[in-house]
């Protein structure tokens, strides 16, 4: 069983970046974090992150064609990018939507998701829980 961790723009600053919003731990904390997860459920996890927007949609269809299932942390492209939108909806594998941070409780922009409706489903504000908690629901749902 295969799944991709997709991690889009900024969060490679992790640890730097918002300390107060996004904690001390830095990508690669995460990254090593979901790989044991990964691990112990015998499940082959990828890790991937990019700022660009084309890189995070070359991606999405690669896990497609492989038949990974997908945890996308789409970071501000959540909010506008039709583009990402439309390459989960051009893959059948289910991809879970993670937020580290409370979206809910932060700026009205960060509100709205244009790439939630066409995903599997969301997990938000638990921070690397959360990315632990999608990669559960890939397993134990049968949905990879
Ligand atoms: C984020 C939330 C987004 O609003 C923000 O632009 C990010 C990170 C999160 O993980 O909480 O870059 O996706």
């Amino acid at each position: 069983k295969q799944v991709y961790v997709i991690n889009g723009p900024n969060l490679n600053r992790l640890g730097l970046r918002e300390p107060n919003v996004y904690g001390h731990e830095t990508l690669s904390d995460l990254e090593a974090f979901i790989k044991e997860k990964g691990k112990q459920t015998s499940c082959e996890v990828s890790c991937f992150q990019s700022n660009e927007e084309g890189q995070l949609i070359n991606w999405i269809h690669a896990a497609g064609d492989v038949g990974a299932g997908v945890i996308l942390n789409p970071g501000a492209f959540t909010h506008y990018s039709y583009a990402i939108r439309d390459a989960i909806a051009s893959v059948s594998v289910p991809v879970i939507e993670v937020h580290l941070s409370n979206v809910h409780a932060r700026e009205a922009f960060r509100h709205e998701s244009v790439t939630a409706a066409v995903s599997r489903g969301q997990i938000v504000g638990l921070g690397f829980k959360g990315y632990h908690l999608a990669l559960l629901a890939l397993m134990e749902e049968g949905e990879i």
